[in-house]
Protein backbone atom coordinates (compact mmCIF):
# COMPACT_ATOMS: atom_id res chain seq x y z
CA UNK A 1 0.00 0.00 0.00
CA UNK A 2 1.53 3.21 -0.92
CA UNK A 3 0.21 6.67 0.58
CA UNK A 4 0.46 9.77 -1.38
CA UNK A 5 -0.48 13.02 0.16
CA UNK A 6 -0.84 15.28 -3.19
CA UNK A 7 -2.03 19.12 -2.66
CA UNK A 8 -1.85 20.43 -5.91
CA UNK A 9 -4.12 23.36 -7.19
CA UNK A 10 -7.90 22.55 -7.84
CA UNK A 11 -7.43 23.40 -11.74
CA UNK A 12 -4.15 21.57 -12.04
CA UNK A 13 -3.71 19.87 -15.88
CA UNK A 14 -4.00 16.37 -15.69
CA UNK A 15 -3.00 14.77 -19.04
CA UNK A 16 -1.04 12.64 -21.34
CA UNK A 17 1.03 13.87 -23.86
CA UNK A 18 1.03 12.95 -27.31
CA UNK A 19 2.72 13.90 -31.59
CA UNK A 20 0.63 12.98 -34.78
CA UNK A 21 3.41 11.46 -36.67
CA UNK A 22 4.08 9.26 -34.24
CA UNK A 23 0.29 7.92 -33.26
CA UNK A 24 -1.84 9.30 -36.00
CA UNK A 25 -0.89 6.70 -38.88
CA UNK A 26 -1.98 3.20 -38.97
CA UNK A 27 -5.67 3.57 -39.99
CA UNK A 28 -6.94 6.21 -42.38
CA UNK A 29 -5.42 8.46 -44.69
CA UNK A 30 -1.77 7.88 -44.81
CA UNK A 31 0.77 11.37 -45.27
CA UNK A 32 3.60 10.84 -47.15
CA UNK A 33 4.50 14.70 -47.67
CA UNK A 34 6.72 14.70 -44.74
CA UNK A 35 10.51 14.57 -44.07
CA UNK A 36 9.92 12.42 -41.24
CA UNK A 37 7.92 10.26 -43.75
CA UNK A 38 10.58 10.05 -46.27
CA UNK A 39 13.31 9.75 -43.82
CA UNK A 40 12.16 6.88 -42.05
CA UNK A 41 11.57 5.24 -45.46
CA UNK A 42 14.52 5.32 -47.11
CA UNK A 43 16.52 1.91 -47.86
CA UNK A 44 20.07 3.75 -46.95
CA UNK A 45 18.78 4.80 -43.51
CA UNK A 46 17.47 1.41 -42.95
CA UNK A 47 20.62 -0.30 -44.27
CA UNK A 48 22.79 1.40 -42.41
CA UNK A 49 20.69 1.18 -39.09
CA UNK A 50 20.14 4.72 -38.82
CA UNK A 51 16.42 4.33 -38.29
CA UNK A 52 14.50 0.86 -37.29
CA UNK A 53 12.76 0.05 -40.34
CA UNK A 54 9.69 0.28 -38.70
CA UNK A 55 6.88 2.29 -40.71
CA UNK A 56 4.42 5.10 -39.25
CA UNK A 57 2.24 3.72 -41.34
CA UNK A 58 1.56 0.72 -39.37
CA UNK A 59 1.49 2.94 -36.18
CA UNK A 60 -1.47 2.77 -33.53
CA UNK A 61 -4.07 4.90 -36.12
CA UNK A 62 -5.17 7.32 -33.91
CA UNK A 63 -6.07 9.13 -36.90
CA UNK A 64 -9.59 6.74 -37.39
CA UNK A 65 -9.43 5.65 -33.22
CA UNK A 66 -9.06 8.91 -31.93
CA UNK A 67 -13.10 8.98 -30.18
CA UNK A 68 -12.21 5.80 -28.10
CA UNK A 69 -8.48 6.94 -27.46
CA UNK A 70 -10.01 10.22 -26.09
CA UNK A 71 -12.25 8.29 -24.19
CA UNK A 72 -9.85 6.59 -22.68
CA UNK A 73 -7.91 9.60 -21.61
CA UNK A 74 -10.97 10.69 -19.86
CA UNK A 75 -12.82 7.66 -18.66
CA UNK A 76 -9.89 5.48 -18.15
CA UNK A 77 -7.54 8.05 -16.84
CA UNK A 78 -9.71 10.39 -15.35
CA UNK A 79 -7.70 13.17 -17.38
CA UNK A 80 -8.67 16.93 -18.01
CA UNK A 81 -6.28 17.73 -20.08
CA UNK A 82 -4.64 15.93 -23.52
CA UNK A 83 -1.68 17.28 -25.49
CA UNK A 84 -1.42 16.93 -29.51
CA UNK A 85 0.13 18.65 -32.39
CA UNK A 86 -0.83 19.21 -35.73
CA UNK A 87 1.48 17.39 -38.20
CA UNK A 88 2.30 20.70 -40.92
CA UNK A 89 2.64 18.69 -44.04
CA UNK A 90 -1.41 17.18 -43.23
CA UNK A 91 -2.74 20.52 -44.09
CA UNK A 92 0.27 21.94 -46.25
CA UNK A 93 1.23 19.38 -48.40
CA UNK A 94 1.21 21.80 -51.39
CA UNK A 95 3.47 25.08 -50.85
CA UNK A 96 2.56 28.23 -49.71
CA UNK A 97 5.39 30.00 -50.88
CA UNK A 98 3.60 32.42 -53.17
CA UNK A 99 0.83 33.38 -50.79
CA UNK A 100 1.87 37.11 -50.14
CA UNK A 101 3.13 38.60 -46.81
CA UNK A 102 5.15 41.75 -45.91
CA UNK A 103 8.17 40.47 -44.13
CA UNK A 104 10.53 43.24 -41.71
CA UNK A 105 14.10 42.64 -41.50
CA UNK A 106 16.57 43.90 -38.80
CA UNK A 107 19.76 45.69 -39.67
CA UNK A 108 21.59 41.75 -39.65
CA UNK A 109 19.06 40.70 -42.18
CA UNK A 110 17.44 38.50 -38.99
CA UNK A 111 13.61 38.16 -39.99
CA UNK A 112 11.76 40.48 -37.30
CA UNK A 113 8.41 40.34 -37.84
CA UNK A 114 5.82 39.11 -40.38
CA UNK A 115 2.46 40.66 -41.50
CA UNK A 116 -0.03 37.82 -42.54
CA UNK A 117 -2.93 39.85 -43.36
CA UNK A 118 -7.08 38.62 -44.05
CA UNK A 119 -6.14 38.41 -47.46
CA UNK A 120 -3.16 35.76 -46.54
CA UNK A 121 -5.28 33.95 -44.61
CA UNK A 122 -7.85 33.61 -47.13
CA UNK A 123 -5.53 32.39 -49.81
CA UNK A 124 -3.62 30.15 -47.18
CA UNK A 125 -7.20 28.94 -46.51
CA UNK A 126 -7.82 28.02 -50.43
CA UNK A 127 -4.42 26.08 -50.42
CA UNK A 128 -5.38 23.64 -46.67
CA UNK A 129 -6.39 20.08 -47.80
CA UNK A 130 -9.80 20.18 -46.34
CA UNK A 131 -10.27 16.65 -45.38
CA UNK A 132 -7.24 17.20 -42.81
CA UNK A 133 -8.57 20.69 -41.48
CA UNK A 134 -11.92 18.70 -40.77
CA UNK A 135 -10.41 16.22 -39.35
CA UNK A 136 -8.17 18.22 -36.57
CA UNK A 137 -11.42 20.24 -36.37
CA UNK A 138 -12.98 16.94 -34.94
CA UNK A 139 -10.40 15.63 -33.09
CA UNK A 140 -10.35 19.03 -31.09
CA UNK A 141 -14.06 19.41 -31.00
CA UNK A 142 -14.06 15.56 -29.02
CA UNK A 143 -11.68 16.77 -26.91
CA UNK A 144 -13.77 19.42 -25.95
CA UNK A 145 -16.96 17.53 -25.64
CA UNK A 146 -14.84 15.54 -22.96
CA UNK A 147 -14.16 18.13 -20.99
CA UNK A 148 -10.38 17.90 -21.84
CA UNK A 149 -8.52 21.13 -22.62
CA UNK A 150 -6.00 20.90 -25.63
CA UNK A 151 -2.56 21.82 -25.34
CA UNK A 152 -1.73 22.27 -28.99
CA UNK A 153 1.89 21.88 -30.46
CA UNK A 154 2.10 23.24 -34.10
CA UNK A 155 5.50 21.65 -34.74
CA UNK A 156 6.45 18.25 -33.41
CA UNK A 157 9.03 17.50 -35.97
CA UNK A 158 8.10 16.78 -38.94
CA UNK A 159 8.56 19.67 -42.07
CA UNK A 160 6.64 19.41 -45.15
CA UNK A 161 8.52 17.76 -47.92
CA UNK A 162 8.40 20.54 -50.26
CA UNK A 163 10.39 22.83 -47.27
CA UNK A 164 13.04 20.11 -46.91
CA UNK A 165 14.50 16.91 -48.32
CA UNK A 166 16.34 15.37 -45.79
CA UNK A 167 17.66 12.82 -48.32
CA UNK A 168 19.01 15.43 -50.45
CA UNK A 169 20.63 17.59 -47.19
CA UNK A 170 22.03 14.38 -45.63
CA UNK A 171 23.83 13.89 -49.29
CA UNK A 172 24.93 17.19 -49.96
CA UNK A 173 23.46 19.76 -47.78
CA UNK A 174 25.03 23.16 -49.98
CA UNK A 175 22.99 21.80 -53.15
CA UNK A 176 19.80 21.05 -51.98
CA UNK A 177 17.22 23.83 -52.25
CA UNK A 178 14.95 22.38 -49.91
CA UNK A 179 17.12 23.27 -46.67
CA UNK A 180 14.38 22.73 -43.97
CA UNK A 181 15.29 25.56 -40.84
CA UNK A 182 18.53 26.32 -42.35
CA UNK A 183 16.64 28.23 -44.47
CA UNK A 184 15.12 31.70 -43.28
CA UNK A 185 12.70 31.21 -45.73
CA UNK A 186 11.15 28.68 -43.47
CA UNK A 187 10.32 30.88 -40.84
CA UNK A 188 8.16 32.67 -42.84
CA UNK A 189 6.01 29.60 -43.90
CA UNK A 190 5.94 28.90 -40.21
CA UNK A 191 4.39 32.27 -39.46
CA UNK A 192 1.61 31.44 -41.92
CA UNK A 193 1.32 28.14 -40.74
CA UNK A 194 0.35 29.27 -37.42
CA UNK A 195 -1.13 31.81 -38.32
CA UNK A 196 -3.58 29.92 -40.42
CA UNK A 197 -4.02 27.50 -36.75
CA UNK A 198 -4.60 29.97 -34.75
CA UNK A 199 -7.28 31.74 -37.11
CA UNK A 200 -9.08 28.36 -38.32
CA UNK A 201 -8.76 26.33 -34.40
CA UNK A 202 -8.76 29.21 -32.18
CA UNK A 203 -12.35 28.70 -31.01
CA UNK A 204 -11.47 25.05 -30.06
CA UNK A 205 -7.98 25.74 -28.27
CA UNK A 206 -6.68 28.06 -25.83
CA UNK A 207 -2.95 27.22 -24.91
CA UNK A 208 -0.27 26.60 -27.50
CA UNK A 209 3.18 25.45 -27.30
CA UNK A 210 5.02 26.43 -30.92
CA UNK A 211 7.10 23.88 -30.91
CA UNK A 212 8.77 20.46 -29.31
CA UNK A 213 12.48 20.38 -28.16
CA UNK A 214 13.89 22.94 -30.58
CA UNK A 215 17.11 21.74 -29.30
CA UNK A 216 16.85 18.24 -30.08
CA UNK A 217 15.59 19.35 -33.65
CA UNK A 218 19.28 21.54 -34.24
CA UNK A 219 20.95 18.94 -31.82
CA UNK A 220 20.49 15.59 -33.39
CA UNK A 221 19.55 16.54 -36.63
CA UNK A 222 22.66 19.00 -37.04
CA UNK A 223 25.21 17.93 -34.89
CA UNK A 224 25.06 14.45 -34.96
CA UNK A 225 25.40 11.91 -37.87
CA UNK A 226 24.13 8.66 -36.14
CA UNK A 227 21.03 9.97 -33.96
CA UNK A 228 18.63 8.62 -36.65
CA UNK A 229 17.29 12.34 -37.22
CA UNK A 230 16.93 14.25 -40.56
CA UNK A 231 19.27 15.34 -42.04
CA UNK A 232 21.95 13.73 -40.23
CA UNK A 233 24.57 16.16 -40.42
CA UNK A 234 27.34 16.92 -37.91
CA UNK A 235 28.46 20.58 -38.06
CA UNK A 236 28.53 23.16 -35.64
CA UNK A 237 28.04 26.37 -37.60
CA UNK A 238 25.14 24.71 -39.41
CA UNK A 239 23.84 23.25 -35.25
CA UNK A 240 24.18 27.00 -34.23
CA UNK A 241 22.43 28.18 -37.20
CA UNK A 242 19.19 26.09 -36.90
CA UNK A 243 18.72 26.76 -33.30
CA UNK A 244 18.62 30.74 -34.09
CA UNK A 245 16.34 29.93 -36.56
CA UNK A 246 14.32 27.73 -34.45
CA UNK A 247 14.43 30.53 -31.74
CA UNK A 248 13.28 33.20 -34.46
CA UNK A 249 10.60 30.87 -35.68
CA UNK A 250 8.96 30.96 -32.43
CA UNK A 251 8.84 33.91 -31.40
CA UNK A 252 7.00 34.85 -34.54
CA UNK A 253 4.61 32.08 -34.42
CA UNK A 254 4.19 33.57 -31.23
CA UNK A 255 2.58 37.09 -32.21
CA UNK A 256 0.87 35.19 -34.90
CA UNK A 257 -1.27 33.16 -32.40
CA UNK A 258 -1.58 36.11 -30.28
CA UNK A 259 -2.67 38.27 -33.91
CA UNK A 260 -4.85 35.54 -35.12
CA UNK A 261 -6.15 33.46 -32.04
CA UNK A 262 -9.57 35.61 -30.92
CA UNK A 263 -11.80 33.09 -29.33
CA UNK A 264 -11.33 31.83 -25.55
CA UNK A 265 -12.88 28.88 -24.60
CA UNK A 266 -10.94 28.25 -21.41
CA UNK A 267 -9.83 30.22 -18.38
CA UNK A 268 -6.54 30.40 -20.12
CA UNK A 269 -7.68 31.99 -23.36
CA UNK A 270 -7.40 33.10 -25.87
CA UNK A 271 -4.06 32.32 -26.38
CA UNK A 272 -1.66 31.51 -23.58
CA UNK A 273 1.41 30.65 -25.86
CA UNK A 274 5.00 28.54 -24.74
CA UNK A 275 7.51 26.49 -25.77
CA UNK A 276 8.20 23.02 -25.13
CA UNK A 277 11.56 22.55 -23.95
CA UNK A 278 14.02 19.48 -22.77
CA UNK A 279 16.16 20.53 -20.29
CA UNK A 280 18.25 17.74 -18.84
CA UNK A 281 19.74 16.78 -15.28
CA UNK A 282 23.34 16.84 -16.24
CA UNK A 283 25.98 15.57 -13.35
CA UNK A 284 29.35 15.58 -12.87
CA UNK A 285 30.57 12.09 -13.21
CA UNK A 286 32.86 12.75 -10.54
CA UNK A 287 32.41 15.97 -8.71
CA UNK A 288 36.14 16.30 -7.95
CA UNK A 289 37.07 16.54 -10.98
CA UNK A 290 37.28 20.22 -12.57
CA UNK A 291 37.09 18.44 -16.22
CA UNK A 292 34.17 16.71 -15.18
CA UNK A 293 32.19 19.33 -13.95
CA UNK A 294 33.43 22.00 -16.69
CA UNK A 295 31.96 19.41 -19.42
CA UNK A 296 28.54 18.83 -17.18
CA UNK A 297 28.08 23.09 -16.89
CA UNK A 298 28.82 23.52 -20.59
CA UNK A 299 26.22 20.75 -21.58
CA UNK A 300 23.56 22.11 -19.48
CA UNK A 301 24.30 25.57 -20.49
CA UNK A 302 24.48 24.32 -24.53
CA UNK A 303 21.02 22.35 -23.97
CA UNK A 304 19.14 23.60 -21.30
CA UNK A 305 19.80 27.39 -21.33
CA UNK A 306 20.87 28.94 -24.59
CA UNK A 307 17.61 28.36 -26.47
CA UNK A 308 15.59 29.84 -23.63
CA UNK A 309 18.34 32.56 -23.37
CA UNK A 310 17.05 33.45 -26.91
CA UNK A 311 13.48 33.48 -26.46
CA UNK A 312 12.89 34.83 -23.26
CA UNK A 313 15.66 37.19 -23.11
CA UNK A 314 16.83 37.96 -26.72
CA UNK A 315 20.19 36.92 -25.58
CA UNK A 316 21.81 35.51 -28.67
CA UNK A 317 25.05 33.86 -28.06
CA UNK A 318 26.30 32.79 -30.99
CA UNK A 319 29.56 31.92 -30.70
CA UNK A 320 28.84 29.64 -27.48
CA UNK A 321 31.45 31.31 -25.17
CA UNK A 322 28.57 31.45 -22.48
CA UNK A 323 28.61 34.97 -22.55
CA UNK A 324 26.23 37.38 -24.37
CA UNK A 325 27.72 40.42 -25.89
CA UNK A 326 26.11 43.47 -26.47
CA UNK A 327 25.84 42.93 -30.49
CA UNK A 328 24.74 39.59 -29.87
CA UNK A 329 21.45 40.98 -27.78
CA UNK A 330 18.00 41.37 -29.41
CA UNK A 331 15.96 43.35 -26.75
CA UNK A 332 12.86 43.07 -29.47
CA UNK A 333 12.50 39.53 -30.07
CA UNK A 334 12.71 38.93 -26.10
CA UNK A 335 9.83 37.76 -23.97
CA UNK A 336 7.31 35.68 -26.21
CA UNK A 337 7.18 33.52 -24.18
CA UNK A 338 3.97 33.13 -21.72
CA UNK A 339 4.92 29.62 -19.85
CA UNK A 340 7.64 26.91 -20.20
CA UNK A 341 7.03 23.45 -21.01
CA UNK A 342 9.70 20.95 -19.85
CA UNK A 343 10.08 17.62 -20.64
CA UNK A 344 11.83 15.23 -18.54
CA UNK A 345 12.97 11.78 -18.64
CA UNK A 346 16.34 11.11 -16.91
CA UNK A 347 20.01 12.34 -15.88
CA UNK A 348 22.98 12.16 -18.02
CA UNK A 349 26.74 11.73 -16.50
CA UNK A 350 29.08 13.69 -17.75
CA UNK A 351 32.93 13.41 -18.32
CA UNK A 352 35.45 15.81 -19.47
CA UNK A 353 37.21 14.75 -22.69
CA UNK A 354 39.20 15.94 -25.43
CA UNK A 355 38.11 19.01 -26.87
CA UNK A 356 37.43 18.28 -30.17
CA UNK A 357 36.26 21.90 -31.78
CA UNK A 358 37.91 25.24 -30.18
CA UNK A 359 36.35 26.83 -28.03
CA UNK A 360 34.29 24.06 -27.12
CA UNK A 361 34.94 22.00 -24.00
CA UNK A 362 35.28 18.40 -24.76
CA UNK A 363 32.76 16.13 -23.07
CA UNK A 364 31.25 12.63 -23.30
CA UNK A 365 28.13 10.91 -21.40
CA UNK A 366 27.96 7.89 -19.50
CA UNK A 367 25.65 5.25 -21.03
CA UNK A 368 23.10 4.32 -18.23
CA UNK A 369 24.12 1.20 -15.87
CA UNK A 370 21.28 1.24 -13.18
CA UNK A 371 17.92 2.07 -13.11
CA UNK A 372 17.73 2.23 -17.17
CA UNK A 373 14.32 2.28 -19.34
CA UNK A 374 14.97 -0.03 -22.66
CA UNK A 375 15.71 3.21 -23.74
CA UNK A 376 18.93 3.27 -21.99
CA UNK A 377 18.15 6.42 -19.88
CA UNK A 378 18.74 6.45 -16.43
CA UNK A 379 15.26 6.50 -13.81
CA UNK A 380 15.84 9.65 -11.52
CA UNK A 381 13.02 11.27 -10.24
CA UNK A 382 14.20 14.05 -8.29
CA UNK A 383 15.41 15.61 -11.35
CA UNK A 384 12.28 16.50 -12.33
CA UNK A 385 11.83 19.36 -8.91
CA UNK A 386 15.66 20.21 -9.86
CA UNK A 387 14.52 21.20 -13.63
CA UNK A 388 11.05 23.05 -12.63
CA UNK A 389 12.87 24.71 -9.92
CA UNK A 390 15.60 25.82 -12.20
CA UNK A 391 13.28 26.94 -15.33
CA UNK A 392 10.96 28.98 -12.93
CA UNK A 393 13.72 30.87 -11.36
CA UNK A 394 15.57 31.38 -14.36
CA UNK A 395 13.11 32.81 -16.55
CA UNK A 396 10.07 34.01 -14.23
CA UNK A 397 7.45 32.35 -16.50
CA UNK A 398 4.84 29.47 -14.64
CA UNK A 399 6.06 25.77 -15.84
CA UNK A 400 4.36 22.59 -16.68
CA UNK A 401 5.50 18.89 -17.23
CA UNK A 402 4.54 18.77 -21.02
CA UNK A 403 6.16 15.19 -21.22
CA UNK A 404 7.91 12.59 -18.70
CA UNK A 405 7.51 8.70 -19.42
CA UNK A 406 9.14 5.00 -19.61
CA UNK A 407 9.71 3.22 -22.01
CA UNK A 408 8.96 -0.15 -20.33
CA UNK A 409 7.68 -3.29 -22.62
CA UNK A 410 7.66 -4.99 -19.70
CA UNK A 411 5.55 -3.40 -18.20
CA UNK A 412 7.53 -3.43 -14.69
CA UNK A 413 8.71 0.26 -14.02
CA UNK A 414 5.94 2.22 -15.14
CA UNK A 415 3.68 2.49 -12.20
CA UNK A 416 6.78 3.55 -9.56
CA UNK A 417 8.03 5.74 -12.06
CA UNK A 418 4.73 7.66 -12.20
CA UNK A 419 4.17 8.14 -8.61
CA UNK A 420 7.70 8.76 -7.96
CA UNK A 421 7.70 11.72 -10.41
CA UNK A 422 4.90 12.93 -9.63
CA UNK A 423 5.63 13.17 -5.71
CA UNK A 424 8.70 15.10 -6.80
CA UNK A 425 6.48 17.77 -8.56
CA UNK A 426 4.46 18.16 -5.97
CA UNK A 427 7.99 19.11 -4.13
CA UNK A 428 8.51 21.50 -6.65
CA UNK A 429 5.24 23.08 -6.00
CA UNK A 430 6.12 23.20 -2.02
CA UNK A 431 9.19 24.78 -3.33
CA UNK A 432 7.19 27.22 -4.57
CA UNK A 433 7.11 26.80 -8.16
CA UNK A 434 4.09 27.65 -10.58
CA UNK A 435 3.12 24.48 -11.83
CA UNK A 436 0.12 24.41 -14.15
CA UNK A 437 0.28 20.42 -15.16
CA UNK A 438 1.64 16.88 -15.67
CA UNK A 439 1.19 15.21 -19.28
CA UNK A 440 2.16 11.86 -19.01
CA UNK A 441 4.17 10.62 -22.10
CA UNK A 442 2.27 8.93 -23.90
CA UNK A 443 -1.52 7.69 -23.91
CA UNK A 444 -0.73 4.73 -26.04
CA UNK A 445 2.17 2.99 -27.53
CA UNK A 446 3.67 4.99 -30.69
CA UNK A 447 6.20 5.32 -32.75
CA UNK A 448 9.07 6.33 -31.51
CA UNK A 449 10.79 7.77 -34.16
CA UNK A 450 14.07 6.20 -35.07
CA UNK A 451 13.34 3.71 -32.92
CA UNK A 452 10.12 2.82 -34.25
CA UNK A 453 7.79 0.30 -31.93
CA UNK A 454 10.27 -1.30 -30.20
CA UNK A 455 10.00 1.53 -27.50
CA UNK A 456 6.43 1.01 -25.84
CA UNK A 457 5.66 4.74 -23.57
CA UNK A 458 2.00 4.18 -23.66
CA UNK A 459 0.18 3.60 -20.74
CA UNK A 460 -2.09 2.05 -22.73
CA UNK A 461 -0.15 -1.04 -24.57
CA UNK A 462 -0.74 -1.31 -28.35
CA UNK A 463 -1.36 -4.64 -30.47
CA UNK A 464 -0.14 -3.13 -33.33
CA UNK A 465 -1.78 -5.91 -35.28
CA UNK A 466 -5.44 -5.59 -34.28
CA UNK A 467 -4.74 -1.83 -33.16
CA UNK A 468 -6.44 -2.90 -29.76
CA UNK A 469 -5.92 -0.50 -26.46
CA UNK A 470 -4.41 -3.33 -23.56
CA UNK A 471 -4.08 -0.88 -20.10
CA UNK A 472 -0.63 -1.23 -18.19
CA UNK A 473 -0.54 -1.98 -14.19
CA UNK A 474 0.03 2.41 -14.23
CA UNK A 475 -3.57 3.30 -15.66
CA UNK A 476 -5.13 2.16 -12.24
CA UNK A 477 -2.42 4.54 -10.43
CA UNK A 478 -2.24 7.59 -12.65
CA UNK A 479 -6.25 7.14 -12.11
CA UNK A 480 -5.86 7.14 -8.14
CA UNK A 481 -3.46 9.75 -7.79
CA UNK A 482 -5.49 12.13 -10.26
CA UNK A 483 -8.43 10.83 -7.92
CA UNK A 484 -7.35 12.10 -5.21
CA UNK A 485 -6.87 8.59 -3.36
CA UNK A 486 -4.50 9.30 -0.56
CA UNK A 487 -3.42 5.67 -0.54
CA UNK A 488 -3.43 2.61 -3.30
CA UNK A 489 -1.22 0.04 -4.22
CA UNK A 490 1.39 -0.23 -7.31
C1 LIG B 1 10.68 13.28 -26.54
C2 LIG B 1 9.82 13.61 -27.74
C3 LIG B 1 8.61 12.72 -27.91
C4 LIG B 1 8.93 11.28 -27.56
C5 LIG B 1 9.64 11.16 -26.24
C6 LIG B 1 9.97 9.77 -25.81
O1 LIG B 1 11.96 13.74 -26.76
O2 LIG B 1 9.35 14.92 -27.63
O3 LIG B 1 8.13 12.88 -29.20
O4 LIG B 1 9.62 10.70 -28.59
O5 LIG B 1 10.82 11.91 -26.28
Amino acid sequence: MFVLDLKLPEDFLWGTATSAFQIEMGMGEVDVNSDWYVWVHDEDNIRNGIVSGDLPENGPGFWELYPSDLRLAKEELRNNAFRMSIDWSRIFPEPTWDVPVRVHYDSDGNIREVDVTEESIRLLDERAYKPSVRRYREILSECRNLGLTVLLTLYHWPLPLWIHDPIACRDDISHSNRRGWLDQRTIIEFAKYSAFIAKTFGDLVDIYATMNEPMVVSGAGYFSEKSGFPPGINDLNLFVKVTKNLALAHGIAYEQIKRWDENSCSKWGPAYVGIVHNPQYFEAYNADSREDVIAAEFLAYLQNEWFLNMIVRGDFDMNLDMRVDPSEQRPSLAGRCDFIGVNYYMRIRVKGAESRIPGIPGYETIPCRENCTDMGWEIYPEGIRYELNWAYRLYRRPVMVTENGIADAKDEKRSEFLRAHISEVEKAINDGVPVEGYFYWSLIDNFEWAKGFKMRFGLFRVDYETKRRIPTKAVKVYRQIIEGLKSFSL
